[in-house]
């Protein structure tokens, strides 16, 4: 890799703000609205309290309770309403993370640690998660040495429940569910889950990263909502994203256990450093208070008002794209949605195509597989861009109508990012060495 020198002498204010815009003029333009995930739009009044909230503890480290009491107050504050959103009791407890991803892994090695005393049968832990599950799942096992047994999801492209149960050893130390899912939308069978994880003495967790600052507001609403929080019978612990659906800014994440037996497990502790005892609630040592303080912000200014508007505004937005894509002769959206994420599929039209040709208007809509279908999270801002995007669409589709749409089953997409590559056997390999050239000075 080539060298970077610190600059010899520092440059004025002016210059380096100035750099940093112009570098930013490649960056997707999220705030006009036209892409479908990544960003969770409501506005830049949201946005702007959030951002003041930031401000103010820019610098301040969450690491220490005593030096930041606030910081200490605001996080309990947050995991208490979240608790309270999520059907939690008195006896919800959890942690502020950076992310959905750190979320899960607490969450998993809290289960792992906690079946080491509860279940000492399971000499090899598993691990039963449907294909629609995260993959941040089978990273935290990756790393905290479970053995992953993916089941597959039914044709409503929800949890088949009734395979995981079949699926279960005396291995087994926990089952995921999520609500919603990422590549579809769906609510998984949460309920049927409590009961085999209950019966059981397995570890049930829900992930609501995505769907947990939405669904309560849905469901109150008044939209058909499966049961999925903490008043389901055998859900041990969740996840909610406060920088997903939240609002929040980014590194904002909750993890939640239905009681501090269980979040005992999560906490690490050393006693022989020299400088001095060391204990933390989650993965990270330095926590950043700025999202901290963000979350909290954006939860006390929106309340439940505010978030019940954007959550209507999100779903009738939803039911227009929808309405909008099944109107588009040869393109469907798959099954049937609880809220507002869906994906777009067809048996006629190549989608990744359609993705390709959308980006030259200026729209950005990921590439999913398995099947190939395209990912819509709605945003409240797409209000403003539902009919300009339909008509866009319906455009598009026309325009690649000739393409081949067989020579997507081969293809291989890369979640989070607009790329695809010719041959999912390599996927892996390949995902790897395009990371290690990613990070190289240009
Ligand atoms: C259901 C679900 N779980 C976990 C995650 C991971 O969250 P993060 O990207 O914040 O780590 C996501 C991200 O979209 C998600 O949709």
């Amino acid at each position: 890799m080539r060298k970077l020198n610190l600059p010899p002498k520092g440059n004025s204010r002016d210059e380096v703000l100035s750099r940093l815009e112009s570098m930013k003029n490649d960056d997707t333009d999220w705030a006009n609205g036209r892409m479908f995930s990544l960003i969770y739009n409501a506005g830049e009044e949201v946005r702007e309290i959030a951002r003041q909230a930031f401000n103010l503890y820019f610098m301040e480290n969450g690491l220490s309770p005593f030096a930041f009491p606030s910081l200490k107050k605001l996080e309990v504050e947050v995991i208490a309403m979240t608790a309270a959103l999520l059907g939690g009791d008195a006896e919800t407890v959890g942690s502020f993370t950076c992310g959905g991803t750190e979320s899960i892994f607490m969450a998993v090695k809290t289960a792992r640690d906690w079946a080491r005393l509860a279940r000492p049968e399971a000499k090899a832990p598993e691990m039963i998660k449907p294909v629609t599950a995260h993959p941040a799942w089978n990273k935290s096992a990756h790393y905290l040495g479970l053995k992953v047994i993916t089941t597959p999801a039914g044709n409503d492209f929800r949890a088949d429940a009734q395979a995981m149960a079949e699926a279960i050893s005396e291995n087994t130390i926990m089952i995921i569910g999520s609500a919603m899912t990422y590549p579809h939308g769906m609510v998984d069978p949460i309920e049927q889950m409590g009961e085999i994880a209950a019966a059981k003495n397995i570890w049930l967790h829900v992930d609501s990263c995505l769907g947990g600052f939405i669904l309560p507001f849905v469901k109150k609403l008044g939209y058909n909502v499966p049961a999925f929080d903490f008043s389901v019978p055998g859900v041990t612990s969740m996840s909610a994203d406060l920088h997903k659906y939240g609002f929040a800014a980014k590194g904002a994440s909750t993890v939640l256990y239905c009681n501090a037996d269980y979040r005992q497990h999560q906490y690490y502790a050393y006693a022989d450093f020299p400088g001095g005892v060391y204990g933390t609630s989650t993965l990270t040592g330095a926590r950043p208070g700025a999202p901290i303080a963000a979350a909290w912000a954006v939860m006390n200014y929106l309340g439940e008002e505010g978030y019940l508007k954007l959550a209507r505004t999100a779903m009738e937005t939803t039911k227009k794209l929808i309405d909008g894509v099944n109107a588009i002769p040869k393109l469907r959206v798959l099954g049937e949605p609880h809220a507002t994420v869906f994906a777009i599929a067809s048996d006629d039209i190549n989608v990744y195509a359609l993705s390709d040709a959308l980006k030259t208007r200026g729209w950005v809509i990921e590439k999913q597989q398995m099947p190939a279908c395209l990912h819509v999270t709605v945003s409240p801002f797409h209000a403003n861009l539902a009919d300009a995007f339909l008509d866009d669409l319906e455009k598009c589709a026309k325009q690649v109508e000739g393409i081949d749409p067989s020579e997507l089953s081969e293809e291989a997409v890369m979640y989070g990012m607009m790329a695809s590559m010719p041959d999912r056997s390599a996927a892996c390999d390949f995902a790897v060495q395009y990371l290690n050239q990613l990070y190289q000075l240009e």
